[in-house]
């Protein structure tokens, strides 16, 4: 909530800072109505810069007092613009001291500093410091901060903040102090700080050069045997940046530390890595497989930020995902490495593919679509985007894929030894990986620049007398807003050929390694060669997804169907049974919209069926395989989009799946059982995924014995997994026995936020479940819009998980969303904001629900006190 009005900021804009700072002192006197900050810098001139003034950021502060080099400076000394303090022609050094007051408990936006359960926590990025005190608030200044804290003993008896705890004792009044030393520059957005009534799971670590480092994980008191998931990872991570990128823990000790009110999944604050409560407390009871894997990622993650963010930092937000998108990269390579198998690695890849159609694509289609690196903002929050974040990852895996896994590693290595301690650009990124490569990679910079998805149709011809195959691809990318033409991308196209056999030819054309070559598309229309080829291949083109594109090729069902049950690269051979899927629910979808008759193929469940009992698959990847596209996915593939045709449609599917294999269903259910003690590893977990993905087809259908089967399970559960899977097929069949097991889902959970959240998402996904409902569960004691996962658990997964009810045709839908996201936006901007996506791709919807939207989004428009995060969005979706 600023209290300036809305402004752009523009990339080509930036200019270096005129005042550096060395050195930051803070003391803190905690207090949740009144915390008094005092903070002394030392600064000096930018050599870089030609302006002499120094510029502070600061908001909902209270300004106590201001002093210069010891001076006490008065209101003609400085000016205060909206959240701009301005110091005119100050001397060459200069020690600022500053005091200012600020709210805690007030503050419901979880940006700076707040109260959460009767403790203090901050968020700092992107700008959250400034809420904290006046500072030069961008990421490019770099300074070494100390930091003095002092709270009331009882109430708070831990004091954390970044590096190293060099003294703590005791004060007046029952209050305590800890003082804190972070030996390394950052910039303030990776400042820290929690006072709160925690506990922790502890444990020293020999790091690879045989120091020790002391690995916490906080918690409150009774989360205690919910740590250990966290801890472990938190030590593979170390481990794996050891063994990968040679990259160690440079600190003594690392913290992390749960919190039940948070924005997003965690921040990395140097030593002090702060969670949303999601990601740390799990137990078989009250966690899912998804739930431990989203703990290895998300520990994974925070903790490669030590390199890839802190270390090396972002020079200004528009760089965000130099960061952000490497360390993605380096997350999912990890977590693909903790599965070890080929198959298992195939299996993140897929889940990755997934995340990018389903999220990515649709936003780099719609009004909020921005490039990698974007050009403008309004409110820098609302560019922590799937784009920036997934599409990041996937540009640095291009590059990787481009100049191989070891030259991958050497430009990683010169990365950091030219820009160790730096703010740098996504530019200087590109550039390590070029020289510690020698490769040309000028072009590959349109990856950062250039929004939208890339369409690549290629065409094949194969000469049987001359052995000759060639592929000829053609690349386009649709106009996004503020880019109506783009430049050709360079694309790297990794193909396979199949002979009839299933197998893999060689391939004679140059680049090739073994039976996959990557191809690079670089103008808009390129032919490639391939000789010696025997017979006419089915090709397999974008191998492991080689690039975040649209591949159109007209494969017969034939070729699908070969791919399907041969293709040696694991994503496309799923990819094809996608295909073969997505092209089955569109046929459908228009059938039940124009009252035709719903009829599955014979050829399509019989594909379905030969995965689903081979045994020598994996069950996570027969698991990939037999899921369908999601409702989202079919949507982005329409022209006009009707939401419940697609529900029925794939429904139909579904229902037809579980009819028509109902024996090898069950048999699967049986087979892929996991008796005796919980363990969440890949194995494991693809298992349970197969037998409760089974168990859905099944309850589909519906029968009566699959409800049975899935009451027994809900009763038996020996874990949380199994336990949700049943009762979202007793929801979703719309058994009688649904609510009892809700009750007692509930009744069992009640003292866990985290199941009471799957409580609510689970009633809010539910087919059957419309607004009215959503209102009814609104008015639940345990339902409250100020804990950003209890909103998140009921309405967005209401607005984005429940298409067919949230486009009731009737706005109902719509109407409760503006209130909604104007509801939210009183408390919590940056929450209100996400939600405020809801309607992005409204364009596409037909006439009648169009209006509706229009007339949703306007509500919002026209809000009175509206912030910039929810203003930005909103007037994006109506522009033309
Ligand atoms: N940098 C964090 C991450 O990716 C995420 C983050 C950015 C964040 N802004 C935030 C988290 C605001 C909470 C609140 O790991
Ligand atoms: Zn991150």
């Amino acid at each position: 909530m600023r209290s300036d009005t809305s402004q752009t900021i523009y990339r080509n804009d930036y200019t270096p800072p005129a005042y550096l700072v060395d050195t930051v002192e803070l003391g803190f006197d905690l207090d949740p109505a009144r915390t008094i900050v005092a903070s002394r810098l030392t600064m000096r001139r930018n050599p870089d810069s030609e302006r002499a003034e120094i510029e502070l950021y600061g908001e909902n502060l209270e300004l106590v007092a201001l002093r210069m080099n010891g001076k006490p400076l008065g209101k003609r000394d400085y000016r205060i613009d909206g959240n701009l303090l301005r110091i005119a022609n100050p001397p060459q050094d200069v020690t600022l001291e500053i005091e200012t007051i600020t709210a805690p408990e007030k503050n419901t936006t979880l940006n700076g500093l707040y109260v959460s359960n009767g403790s203090f926590f901050t968020q700092c990025e992107a700008e959250g410091f400034r809420n904290i005190t006046y500072f030069p608030d961008r990421p490019d200044v770099m300074a070494k901060f100390t930091v003095m804290l002092r709270a009331d003993k009882q109430k708070y008896p831990v004091l954390l903040s970044n590096g190293n705890l060099i003294e703590e004792g005791e004060l007046d009044d029952g209050r305590h102090f800890a003082k804190w030393e972070d030996p390394f520059k950052k910039p303030s957005y990776l400042f820290a700080l929690v006072a709160a009534q925690l506990v922790c799971q502890e444990e020293t670590f020999r790091l690879k050069d045989g120091r020790d480092a002391l690995l916490q994980v906080w918690v409150e008191e009774g989360n205690l045997d919910k740590t250990d998931y966290a801890m472990q990872s938190l030590k593979n991570s170390i481990r794996w940046d050891e063994e990968r990128f040679g990259l160690e823990l440079d600190l003594d000790r690392f913290m992390i530390v749960a919190v039940g009110d948070f924005n997003m999944g965690a921040m990395e604050n140097k030593g002090l890595n702060i969670f949303n409560t999601k990601f740390v407390l799990a137990n078989p009871r009250v966690a899912t497989d998804v739930d431990y894997a989203g703990i290895e990622a998300v520990v994974g993650h925070e903790y490669f930020h030590n390199w890839t963010g802190n270390r090396v930092t972002c020079r200004d937000w528009f760089q965000l995902s130099l960061k952000e998108g490497l360390t993605v990269f380096r997350d999912q390579e990890f977590s693909a490495d903790m599965i070890g198998t080929a198959s298992g690695r195939a299996v993140t890849r897929i889940e990755q593919v997934r995340t990018l159609r389903q999220a990515q694509f649709p936003e780099d289609a719609g009004p909020m679509a921005h490039p990698v690196r974007p050009d403008s903002f309004v409110e820098i929050n609302n560019f922590y985007t799937v784009t920036v974040y997934e599409k990041g990852a996937e540009v640095v895996r291009m590059l990787q894929t481009l100049v191989g896994r070891d030259g991958f590693r050497k430009g990683m290595d010169l990365y950091f030894e030219r820009h160790d301690g730096q703010a740098v650009t996504c530019d200087d990124f590109r550039n390590a990986m070029a020289d510690a490569n020698q490769r040309d990679l000028i072009l590959f910079e349109r990856w950062y620049s250039q929004a939208g998805t890339p369409i690549v149709k290629a065409r094949t011809q194969y000469d049987a007398d001359a052995k000759t195959y060639s592929i000829t691809f053609t690349q386009s990318c649709p106009a996004t807003p503020g880019q109506p033409k783009k430049l050709p991308f360079h694309i790297p196209i990794a193909v396979g050929l199949l002979g009839a056999d299933g197998r893999d030819m060689p391939l004679g054309q140059d680049g090739a390694n073994g039976s996959t070559a990557v191809l690079e598309l670089t103008e808009e229309t390129q032919t490639f060669n391939f000789t010696g080829v025997g017979e006419q291949p089915t090709p397999s083109i974008l191998r492991d997804f080689s690039a975040p594109v649209v591949l159109e090729y007209d494969y017969t069902d034939l070729e699908l169907l070969h791919l399907f049950s041969h293709d040696s690269d694991p994503v496309n051979r799923w990819e094809a049974g996608q295909r073969l899927a997505m092209q089955r629910l569109l046929r459908l979808t228009s059938a039940v919209a124009s009252g035709g008759k719903l009829e599955l193929d014979a050829t399509f469940i019989d594909a379905m069926r030969k995965i689903l009992t081979d045994d020598g698959l994996d069950p996570s990847f027969r698991e990939q395989a037999l899921l369908l596209p999601s409702e989202t996915m079919m949507a982005e593939q329409m022209s006009v989009v009707n939401p419940q045709a697609i529900n029925a449609a794939r429904q139909f599917v579904r229902a037809t799946i579980g009819t028509t294999l109902r024996t090898e269903l069950m048999q699967q259910y049986l087979a892929n059982m996991t008796p005796g003690e919980y363990s969440p590893d890949a194995l494991s977990a693809g298992r349970r995924g197969l037998k409760n993905l089974a168990l859905s087809y099944l309850a589909a259908a519906p029968d009566a014995d699959a409800i049975e089967l899935a009451q027994a399970q809900f009763d038996n559960a020996g874990n949380m997994t199994d336990r949700v899977a049943a009762l979202i097929g007793l929801i979703h069949a719309g058994a009688d026995s649904a609510a009892p097991a809700l009750q007692a889902f509930y009744a069992d959970f009640e003292k866990e936020a985290l199941v009471v959240d799957k409580w609510f998402a689970m009633q809010a996904a539910a087919p059957a479940t419309t607004v009215k409902a959503v209102r009814e569960l609104m008015k639940h004691r345990a339902f409250t819009l100020k804990n950003p996962n209890r909103a998140r658990s009921l309405i967005f997964s209401f607005c984005g998980a429940n298409p067919a009810q949230f486009h009731a045709p009737d706005g109902s839908g719509y109407a409760f969303w503006a209130e909604q996201v104007i509801a939210l936006d009183a408390l919590n901007p940056q929450v209100a904001s996400r939600l405020a996506r809801s309607l992005d791709r409204w364009r596409r919807y037909a006439p009648a629900l169009q209006g509706q939207m229009k007339k949703a989004l306007q509500k919002v428009a026209g809000g009175k006190k509206l912030s910039n995060d929810v203003r930005e969005v909103i007037s994006k979706a109506l522009a033309n």
